[in-house]
This record gives C-alpha cells, sequence and structure tokens, in this order.
C-alpha cells in the first residue's frame, strides 16, 4: 500500500520525525521518541552543498557529523569541500567531519561536468589545513553506537560509507535510526540509461547496504527530477551581505549554467535537497514499500536499481521509495531553508 499524506500515521522517516517502521525481517514495532540526530553523508556536489546548508541551521534537526565520499568528485575532494562549506557558512553548531575511505580503485564516474572540477563551481574557495580527521566509517560507528536508534543517516552520495561501516560493526544495521538515500531510478538513469549516479557509482556498497536488516528509504530520481530551482528562485537568494547568500550566490549559478549545457533545462535539479526535505517533511511524498536490489555485473546495467514487481513477488520487502512528491510545497521548504540559514548572518 502507498503510504500518503493521508495515511501517514504509517509513515515512513521515522527516524527523523515520525513514528519508526523497521523492515522486515527486523520488527522493533513503535521504536518510541523520534530521533533528531542526523549525519549526512556527502559527496559536494552543489545539490550535496544546498542540501548541507539547509540541513545545518534547521532547528529541528542535530547535524552531529558530516561524513564524506568520493562521488561526484573525488574523495580527498569530497572532504576538502565539507569543510568548505561549513567554513563559508559557520553554522551555530560545527558537526564532526568524517574523511573518506581512499581506495585505489578509481570512481567510475564524476560530475565535474556540472558542479566543476573542484564541485564547487570553480570558486577556488581557501580552505584550512585539514587534520587529525577521523575515517567517515568509525564516525557512523561510533555516533550510532553512542546512541542508538535515534540516529538516522541522509545518504547523498555513493553508498561506499554506509557499507564500510555495517561491514565493520554489523550490529549498526539495527541500531540505526533510519536510512534516508538518495539514489535509484524506476525509468530510466542519469549516468547511464540503466543507473543513477550513486548507486552505479559504487554498486557493490548499495547492494550491502540494501541486504541490512535497517529501514531504508530511496528517493530516486523519478521523484527528485519533479523539483527544480528556477531563475527566479536564483534572484531570490538572499543578499550577498549574508554567509548564505554569498555562499550560494558563488556555487549556483555555475550549476545553473551547465544544467542548460547538459540538459537545456533552464533550472537546476536539486536531487540532494528533495532527499533532505524527505526527512524534514515526510508528509510531502507518498512512499511505497519495495523489494530492492542492484545489479553490481551487467554490461549495459551496473548500478541498476532492480525491483520485484512480479504478480507475486519473490524477494521480501525490503525498503521504501518515493514514488510521489508535492513538488510545490518541496521548494517553497527549500526557500525557506535558504532564507532561515541567511537569517543566522
Ligand atoms: C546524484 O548524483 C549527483 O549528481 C547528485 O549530487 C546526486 O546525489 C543524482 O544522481
Ligand atoms: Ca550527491
Amino acid at each position: 500500500m502507498p503510504v500518503t499524506p493521508a495515511n501517514k500515521s504509517f509513515a515512513l522517516f521515522g527516524a527523523c520525525f515520525g513514528p519508526t517502521i523497521r523492515a522486515e525481517p527486523v520488527n522493533h514495532g513503535g521504536l518510541g521518541l523520534p530521533p533528531r540526530k542526523v549525519i549526512l553523508d556527502v559527496d559536494p556536489g552543489i545539490d550535496d552543498a544546498l542540501a548541507l546548508t539547509i540541513a545545518l541551521f534547521d532547528p529541528r534537526i542535530e547535524v552531529v557529523a558530516i561524513t564524506a565520499v568520493g562521488g561526484s568528485v573525488p574523495p580527498e575532494r569530497a572532504v576538502r569541500n565539507v569543510q568548505t562549506i561549513i567554513e563559508n557558512l559557520d553554522p551555530p553548531r560545527w558537526p564532526r567531519v568524517g574523511a573518506p575511505t581512499i581506495s585505489d580503485r578509481p570512481l567510475p564516474a564524476d560530475n565535474c561536468h556540472i558542479f566543476g572540477a573542484d564541485g564547487l563551481g570553480n570558486n577556488d574557495f581557501a580552505v584550512s589545513e585539514l587534520h587529525h580527521l577521523h575515517p567517515a566509517v568509525k564516525i557512523i560507528s561510533d555516533e550510532i553506537r553512542a546512541a542508538p536508534e535515534e540516529v538516522s543517516i541522509v545518504c547523498l552520495g555513493p553508498l561506499t560509507n554506509v557499507a564500510g561501516a555495517f561491514r565493520r560493526e554489523p550490529a549498526l544495521a539495527t541500531q540505526v535510526g533510519q536510512l534516508l538515500m538518495m539514489g535509484g531510478a524506476l525509468a530510466g538513469g542519469n549516468v547511464t540509461p540503466a543507473a543513477e549516479f550513486n548507486l552505479y557509482s559504487d554498486p557493490g556498497a548499495a547492494r550491502d547496504v540494501f541486504r541490512q536488516p535497517a529501514t531504508m528509504t530511496l528517493i530516486p530520481l523519478d521523484v527528485t527530477r519533479q523539483v527544480a530551482m528556477t531563475f527566479s528562485d536564483l534572484d531570490r537568494l538572499p543578499s550577498e551581505a549574508t554567509r548564505c547568500g554569498k555562499f550560494l550566490r558563488k556555487i549556483l549559478p555555475f550549476a545553473f549554467r551547465t544544467h542548460r549545457q547538459e540538459y537545456g533545462l533552464e533550472g537546476m535539479y536539486l536531487h540532494d535537497t528533495v532527499t533532505l526535505v524527505a526527512a524534514l517533511h515526510p508528509e510531502l511524498f507518498t512512499l511505497e514499500r519495495m523489494a530492492a536490489d542492484i545489479e553490481t555485473q551487467g554490461e549495459l546495467t551496473t548500478g541498476e536499481l532492480v525491483l520485484d514487481r512480479r504478480a507475486v513477488p519473490q524477494w521480501r520487502h525490503n525498503l521504501y521509495v518515493a514514488t510521489k512528491v508535492d513538488t510545490a510545497a518541496v521548494m517553497d521548504v527549500v526557500m525557506r531553508g535558504i532564507a532561515a540559514a541567511a537569517r543566522a548572518g
């Protein structure tokens, strides 16, 4: 049954703001108070940066950590960009920053054609030297272990870190509050005809995560593509006199230009920001329980989200997938989130 605003007592991102439902076979029933602590796992990326901007100033969540992962940009660049974003925005509470695993395996793709060679619109931001950062997988493990069932993870890049944390400490899968992931596509990918970028970038990690007994929700391309920031939204950004306005006015125009060149779109997709909004406002999304896996070896289909939608499914349901979104309301939340970040100074 779809989970809609009409039956949302049965809903969904329990981790953040509603009752929590766990995927079979783990049945924890109602999990008591909804957790508010969030880890953001990101590969910034201009749309990750916008999601972070909103999250870091939202009083309803506590961003306990931002963990960097290679994806849209290489891992070294991802962690540097996380630090750049925090330093430029200077939020009231600075989260812990987790360093990505540096792998020998080259990334199968990147998004530098959309976000710039540096991932943040080629702005040449100065940033402090990064010393003594803990690995992302350790931070994820520590935070979940310290507050079982209270910490949710919003994954806005490949699932490398989350899979790594579960491999390191399998018990975490039943201790994490909720996993909310931007990824996958029901009807055609973006990086290949079959696959969406985040799942394609580390399909083995995605498969491992999907097989965990955690409560998981996927916000796929089909939903995120329904929301785009327009040039008129760009004009309404806060003034450069604010840290948020100054930062977003530096990075967003680059992505608008590349979206026009690459996609012919008069606007910018907000895949990651939409996913963050799903954590903050689950009532704006319709979810369906599905049985999902990932293709890891296909010649044409590596990274494809495969769903068992047979008349009599043989796989067990393992996650929720968003299938509808209230586009206007999400965009309203985005613009109000940006305004709130700007009010901080
Ligand atoms: C995903 O890939 C990147 O373009 C975005 O940051 C988003 O996380 C969309 O496929
Ligand atoms: Ca991303």
